[in-house]
């Protein structure tokens, strides 16, 4: 089977090692991916958002099977439009991907279906949004609907910089992100992100994992795309698992089936394990990045014939082995990210992959024969070992073998994972 894989960061890079394992496969394309995939995978530079060169392309290469790995083709109907050629597409409808689109469509449907997660208002004028304010107090959460790359959401400590969020959005910050406001109460508790395949009609549970979004050690200084991950997340237990299962994941497949726009697939929910227990406090229609890399370092099973069954109506029939073990994932950024950042930096030497180590590639380019970084996140590199202190020591002294003046990374991934008593 020909396969095409659309994206380019460290998630599509783990998502093109797992699938070029396959068995199934005959030849992986992506587009319109980095350097670090060349050795897997066939580079075409497709513009993704020409929908019609994507269809095209497909056609005249014979793709049968296309996997979306960023949300935003997802919610620009890229999935629909290749469906509609008859391709079988891993990825949901512009329809579904709503639930990661609008974060107000998502606490609508949670209201409907009797989902837990924080009480919520939607607005969009400014003067109700601050009587609301007023009404409710901080701590308190304001949120720009759509999306807005990470950027639009505010955990107010105090009514005066939830006022200033609200304002900021209304304002245009966000642009057609934040025409629409969502207010929702303040969830304490330790976050851990879940991963679901899903087909329409089921569910298949992956795995769980946690983030690091804050870019300084000790979760300091501004939100990421995310710093490092590990998976397992220590506060996943079986129980927890199960009851997420039960009153968060099946009721959002039933309710998206119901409502007309099944969802297919990957669920990926951010959740709260709050004293009552798991909450939603967002979903996204696609793996994490870095969550995904540290999923498929896990992941035993081939991994082709389980997304193609969760987009053709066959979950049921396939199941997933992992390996009973942590992984971890140390992010390298350009100096200065998430600000400003200089670009075309060398990258002079890289460790080599073994069988528990590997790098993935994110912002990287060849640049007359000179591998490069030209984005925020560059490098994933990524360890598995029977335990995360293990995986973790794996991880950083490989770090401590990548020779790139310009990277930096944390320190301490895994640090709540290690202080667990
Ligand atoms: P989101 O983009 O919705 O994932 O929000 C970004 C981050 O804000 C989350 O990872 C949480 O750390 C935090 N956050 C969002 N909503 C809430 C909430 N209701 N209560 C507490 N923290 C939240
Ligand atoms: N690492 C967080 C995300 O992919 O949204």
């Amino acid at each position: 089977m020909k396969v095409l894989l659309i994206g380019s960061g460290g998630r599509e890079h783990a998502l093109a090692w797992k699938i070029a394992q396959s068995p199934q496969l005959t030849r992986l394309y992506v587009a319109p991916g980095n350097p670090g995939m060349a050795d897997v995978a066939e580079l075409v530079a497709l513009d993704s958002t020409d929908h019609a060169a994507v269809v095209t392309f497909c056609r005249e290469t014979g793709i049968e099977f296309v996997v979306v790995g960023p949300e935003a083709p997802l919610v620009a109907g890229l999935a629909d439009d290749l469906r509609a050629a008859g391709l079988a597409v891993f990825g949901p409808s512009a329809a579904a991907a709503q639930l990661e689109g609008s974060k107000g469509f998502t606490k609508d449907l949670c209201a409907r279906h009797g989902i837990p997660t924080g009480a919520y208002r939607r607005f969009t004028t400014e003067a109700p949004a601050l009587a609301y304010l007023a009404e409710v107090g901080a701590p308190i959460v304001v949120k720009a609907d759509g999306l807005a790359a990470g950027k639009g959401v505010t955990v107010a400590m105090t009514r005066e910089e939830a006022e200033a969020a609200v304002r900021d959005c209304f304002s245009g910050s966000f642009g057609a992100a934040g025409a629409e406001v969502v207010i929702e109460a303040f969830l304490d508790g330790e976050e851990a992100s879940f991963f679901c395949l899903c087909d329409g009609r089921t569910a298949l549970a992956l795995g769980s994992a946690q983030d690091h979004k804050r870019v300084g050690d000790g979760d300091t200084g501004p939100n990421t795309g995310g710093m490092g991950a590990y998976s397992p997340a220590p506060v996943m237990s079986e129980a927890m698992v199960a009851r997420t299962m039960d009153e968060i994941i099946l009721p959002t497949i039933r309710g998206m089936a119901a409502d007309g726009h099944p969802f297919t697939g990957v669920l990926f929910a951010g959740l709260m394990i709050t004293a009552k227990g798991p909450e939603l406090i967002e979903y996204n229609v696609r793996f994490g990045d870095p969550e995904c890399q540290v999923l498929m370092m896990r992941l035993d099973s081939d991994l082709l014939p389980i997304l193609l069954a969760a987009a053709t109506g066959r979950l049921d029939q396939v199941e997933a082995v992992w390996r009973d073990e942590t992984a971890l994932t140390v992010v390298l950024a350009s100096k200065g990210y998430p600000g400003a950042y200089a670009k075309s930096t060398p990258i002079r030497a890289l460790p080599a992959n073994d069988t528990t180590t590997r790098v993935f590639q994110a912002g990287t380019a060849l640049e007359e024969d000179q591998l490069v970084a030209v984005g925020g996140r560059v490098l994933n590199v990524t360890a598995i070992g029977p335990d995360v202190a293990t995986a973790r020591a794996r991880a950083y002294e490989a770090v401590d073998k990548v020779d790139w003046e310009n990277g930096f990374c944390r320190r301490d991934i895994g640090w709540r994972a290690l202080t667990r008593g």
